[in-house]
Order: C-alpha cells, then structure tokens, then sequence
C-alpha cells in the first residue's frame, strides 16, 4: 500500500466528514465538541483551519484513497498533533505510517499529543513514533458525558534531517 500525505481539497469535505461523524470513531476519541455531528459546523471548522496559518494539515492517501486527516496547531514549543481515520483504513498500519510521514512535515518540537487514556490504538500509533506519556490529566469528555483520563503525550526526538 502506497501512503502519501497531500494538501486538502474542497472536495475532499463530504468524505472527511462522513469519516469524522462516525459513532464508533467519536466514541475513541472522546475528546470532542458538542457540535461535532452537526456538518455546518464541521465546514466551518476547516474554513478557520484553513484560514490559519498557524495550523498545518494534510489529507492522508491509501493508494489513491482518502483515508482521513493529520494535522497540527498551536505556538512553537507547545504543538500538538492529531489525525483520524476512516474506519475502514483501520487496523493497517495507516495511522502510524501517517504520523511517521507527517513528523517531517511538521519539524517542530517539541510535539505533543493528548488521548483518551482507553484509545489503546491512538496510544501506540504515538509511542510507535517516539512519543512518550508525560503526564495523565482528567477533563470532560464530550463523547462519553464524562470525566475520564486523558494521557499527555511528547516528542523530543529532533526532526528527521531533509
Ligand atoms: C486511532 C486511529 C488513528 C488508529 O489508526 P490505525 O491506522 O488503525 O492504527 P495502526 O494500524 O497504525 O495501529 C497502531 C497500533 O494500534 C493497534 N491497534 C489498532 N486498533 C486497535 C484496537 N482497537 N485496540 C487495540 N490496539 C489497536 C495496532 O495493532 C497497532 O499496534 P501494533 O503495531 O503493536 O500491532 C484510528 O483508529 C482512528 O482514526 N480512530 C478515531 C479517531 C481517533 O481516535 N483519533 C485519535 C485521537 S487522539
């Protein structure tokens, strides 16, 4: 399987947004926002994402599918990394070969992370990649109507050279 990492397109919006809305994806991932269902809201989401320059994203393609998205935001010394997959990219290695690819794309660090502590993939998926559990905090999560654990994740390994 041939993975690439490619700039979003407006056409990609129907899909991702399938991806994004699916159940079993919003309950693994728990951290969410209560409007994350609804599809206004998710387009005008990657408007203000787009719109940021502060913000890097890119479409992840397996073979020549849309598989889902990685990106990142925040200040320098401070970024934070997330993705999320189609269900049925799942399982494959994406995500890891995804995040691998996508750490020389995004070349600050350090480079944080932040998962519920029970998404056992999204935890491997980092740790495979170098990052290292730095600290375990409590928050809502929106998914679950709960307080549950959430585990905060770091990488200080340098970029890889160009
Ligand atoms: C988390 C997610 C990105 C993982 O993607 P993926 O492509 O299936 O991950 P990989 O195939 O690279 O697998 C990574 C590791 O997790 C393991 N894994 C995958 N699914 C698993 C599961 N349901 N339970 C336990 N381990 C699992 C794999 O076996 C692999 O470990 P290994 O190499 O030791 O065998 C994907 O499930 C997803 O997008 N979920 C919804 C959104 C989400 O949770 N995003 C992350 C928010 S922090």
């Amino acid at each position: 399987m041939e993975l690439t990492l490619r700039e979003l397109r407006d056409e990609d919006l129907p899909l991702l947004f399938e991806q994004w809305a699916d159940p079993v994806a919003v309950h693994m991932a728990a951290f969410t926002s209560p409007d994350h269902m609804e599809r206004d809201a998710f387009e005008r989401r990657w408007t203000r994402l787009r719109a940021d320059e502060t913000v890097l994203n890119r479409v992840v393609v397996a073979d020549a599918d849309v598989a889902g998205t990685i990106g990142s935001w925040g200040e320098p010394g401070e970024r934070e990394v997330t993705y999320w997959l189609g269900r049925s990219f799942w399982g494959k290695g994406i995500a890891t070969d995804a995040l691998a690819a996508y750490l020389s794309v995004e070349r600050s660090r350090p480079l944080r992370a932040r998962v519920a502590s029970d998404n056992v993939a999204s935890r491997r998926v980092l740790e495979k990649c170098g990052f290292r559990v730095i600290a375990t905090e409590r928050g809502f999560a929106e998914a679950r109507s709960a307080e549950i654990e959430e585990l905060v994740l770091r990488l200080d390994d340098p970029a890889p050279a160009e």
